[in-house]
């Protein structure tokens, strides 16, 4: 589920050119089924109309703390304390310094001010004055009270100089957000290491054996688990370079199988769960050519590549963690994943038929079916990947909680 979801949070908006921004913020804020209710500074109200923001949110926009005809002029109270969380983007210098010494001048300071919300701040400005000693020290005191800040990006700013100041991308923005408010997730402080991809073994400098794994399942877990307070490193391969790395979460590459298993072993290290959703070769090359391999001299009329085996990582990855594996199979599904549950003695196992349509490498969707000690299988629908992600994640969630109460 989206930490956004049904969850109110109040945009502020102050005076930066990057307001319009603010806007698309907005949007992608209520798309996510968020109640977002913006609140403007004044010198915001120059760059973009509240009637922008209203048009957007379907909801009252709060810019003036004295106007007594308008039903949201004493709001600002009742903002704070609904809200949440607070997100600010984008905070000028002014509103930064304002915040950290409590100033109450205006709707948006007052919200801040009598919130206990989290709040995750975005500013945006001229290069030299984000860098300036005074706006420092404000984001240092504010992030020292517990503000989350994303920080601004380097590049052409609207002065038409160069510099950081430029606010953080939407997504950037967002990731935080939810990263935020998952801090009360039921994986809340749990460290979860994924993995994802398909492992590439290198043959010679230019060719590899690899497969057809996109990464989208452990890239959908890895968000998914984030969104419910979990501390995540995702093991990725160079199949998943085409997908965006969930904001807020320890991204390691890798490539060969080798690599993954050292990178999965220093992970696990403090790990509460282990999910390798990686399609890893079972093979690599005995001794890869250091040179290209020419189709001349030996290799004229074929070639022979000797295989030696890979370690099995999950098998070898043991430890006081859950152990969650995925068998993707194109015949006996449940016979085979069974199998290798209890052969690599997992607590679960992820079984989908690959040759199934909408299930499999490469789809937003997939079909499976969850495996649990003793054999209890549960054969979900076909659904998006972010659905199969959070019932994996129930289920791994379920396992903690009885073990913590073992423990007891
Ligand atoms: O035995 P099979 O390769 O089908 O098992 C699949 C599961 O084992 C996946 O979770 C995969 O990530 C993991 N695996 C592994 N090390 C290997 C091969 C597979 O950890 N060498």
């Amino acid at each position: 589920m989206d930490p956004l979801h049904n969850r109110p949070i109040v945009l502020g908006v102050s005076g930066s050119i990057a307001c319009y921004k603010a806007v698309d913020l907005a949007s992608r804020l209520v798309k996510a089924g968020a109640l977002v209710d913006v609140v403007m500074t004044a010198n915001a109200t120059r760059f973009v109309t509240p009637l922008c923001f209203k048009s957007i949110t379907h909801r009252p926009v709060v810019d003036d703390l004295w106007d007594t005809n308008a039903e949201m002029a004493i709001e600002h109270v009742g903002l704070a304390k609904r809200a949440a969380a607070i997100l600010i983007a984008p905070a000028t210098a002014n509103l930064l310094a304002k915040l950290s010494l409590g100033f109450a001048e205006d709707a948006l300071q007052t919200t801040v001010l009598d919130t206990r919300a989290p709040i995750v701040i975005a500013p945006a400005m001229e290069g030299d004055m984000y860098g300036a000693t005074t706006t420092q020290e404000h984001i240092a005191r504010l992030r020292a009270r517990g503000v989350v800040f994303v920080e601004p990006e380097s590049g052409r700013l609207a002065s038409g100089l160069s510099g950081r100041g430029r606010l953080a991308d939407a997504e950037t923005i967002l990731g935080t957000l939810r990263a935020t408010l998952a801090r009360g997730g039921d994986l809340a402080g749990r460290r979860i290491v994924i993995s994802a991809g398909g492992t590439q073994e290198p043959i010679d400098p230019v060719r590899i054996i690899t497969n057809r794994s996109s990464g989208k399942m452990g890239f959908a877990l890895a968000e998914a688990a984030r969104d419910r307070g979990a501390r995540v490193t995702l093991i990725a391969t160079p199949t998943t370079d085409a997908l965006a790395p969930p904001i807020g979460t320890e991204l390691v590459r890798i490539g060969t199988v080798i690599e993954m298993h050292e990178a999965v072993r220093a992970a696990t290290a403090e790990a509460d769960a282990l999910i390798m959703a990686a399609a890893v070769s079972d093979y690599r090359v005995a001794h890869p050519a250091e040179q290209k391999i020419k189709k001349r001299g030996a290799a004229a009329n074929g070639l022979t590549i000797e295989l030696v085996a890979n370690p099995d990582i999950l098998t070898e990855t043991v430890g006081d963690f859950v152990r969650v594996g995925f068998a993707a199979e194109s015949e006996d599904l449940l016979a085979n994943a069974t199998q290798k549950l209890d052969k690599k003695r997992l607590d679960l196992i992820v079984a989908n038929d690959i040759t199934g349509a909408g299930s499999g490498f490469g789809s937003d969707t997939n079909r499976v079916i969850l495996v649990g000690r003793g054999g209890v299988a549960e054969e979900l629908p076909t659904l998006p990947k972010r659905e199969v992600a959070d019932a994996i994640l129930d289920r791994v969630a379920a396992i903690l909680a009885t073990r913590q109460k073992g423990e007891r």
